[in-house]
């Protein structure tokens, strides 16, 4: 594709030749600085060869899967707009079911401390401290460059939001909070699903615990195994887990004498957060 001095409507069209249209649009939009109103009004403004050169390398990246996210470094979780990198998951929907089921029971609480296990690009911890204004919100991530992400999104959107680099608890010795919440990795390892969509990009720490043979459940695990002695009397643990994982949460939590133990469906009627109560 050349489109150095053809039209931005060009451009739009050579690129969805190749790639989805919507994403050939969001591309164009991005690297030429144009609005979508722009691109259907004044489809003959011309691209820079610089423009043309940036949006041909975005366009092969697209083509080859890479997520359209990792080539805006931006991505939306709720109403806000977060920066991503490849050092950090992709948001997705799902997570929205975990940061309800979480905010529900923050906001019956007047000064909730909440802790978020796993932060990546902060969506959880952050979106959690903007839906309680009075909670003391903390998230964790052992990734040094996934943390540089979330505190780049903090400033933005929730600079109270405290950031702390460890693995789980390690960082948080002698605290305790009233609502643990994490979306761990939990994807077995092994599994072809980590082959497709644009999987293969995203860190696989934060997908998979990385254990052969393994059942995808070490993080959750090693989470729940610490939450008591970080969980106040009456305090939540909220975990997300794969679709086929509830009854397995529900037996760990039980073996670790949680109570009110359920799990919650997403919006595909799926199994997705299972939680209980410090008894
Ligand atoms: C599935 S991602 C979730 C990211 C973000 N909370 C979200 O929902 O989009 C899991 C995160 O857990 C972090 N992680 C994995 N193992 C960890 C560990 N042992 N200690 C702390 N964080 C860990 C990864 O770096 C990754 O950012």
């Amino acid at each position: 594709m050349d489109a150095a001095g053809a039209g931005i409507g060009a451009a739009w069209r050579a690129a969805s030749q190749r790639i989805d249209r919507l994403d050939a649009r969001l591309l164009i939009e991005q690297v030429c600085g144009v609005t979508h109103a722009d691109l259907i009004a004044r489809p003959e403004t011309p691209l820079t060869p610089a423009q043309a050169a940036l949006l041909e390398s975005l366009v092969a990246r697209r083509a080859g899967g890479e997520p359209l996210a990792y080539l805006t470094g931006r991505a939306w979780f709720r109403d806000l707009e977060f920066l991503v990198t490849p050092a950090v998951l992709i948001p997705r929907p799902e997570t929205e079911l975990l940061v309800n089921l979480a905010a529900e029971r923050a906001q019956r609480l007047e000064t909730p401390r909440i802790l978020d296990l796993g932060t990546g690009s902060g969506i959880v911890a952050i979106t959690l401290a903007r839906l309680c204004p009075f909670a003391a919100v903390t998230g964790v991530d052992f990734s040094p460059e996934a943390l540089a992400v979330a505190r780049a999104n903090a400033e933005r959107h929730a600079p109270d939001v405290r950031l702390l680099a460890g693995d789980w608890y390690a960082p948080l010795a002698g605290e305790r909070f009233d609502l643990i919440v994490s979306n761990p990795p939990y994807v077995v390892f092994g599994d072809p699903h980590l082959e497709r969509d644009g999987l293969p990009f995203e860190p696989q720490c934060a997908l998979t615990d990385g254990i052969a043979g393994g059942d995808g459940l070490a993080c959750v695990r090693s989470i729940v195994r610490g939450a008591r002695a970080h969980l106040e009397a009456d305090g939540w643990l909220l975990i997300e887990h794969g679709y086929d994982q509830a009854e397995r949460v529900q037996a760990l939590l039980l073996a670790h004498d949680f109570g009110e133990i359920r799990s919650w469906q997403d919006f595909a009627g799926i199994d997705r957060v299972t939680g209980g109560r410090r008894q």
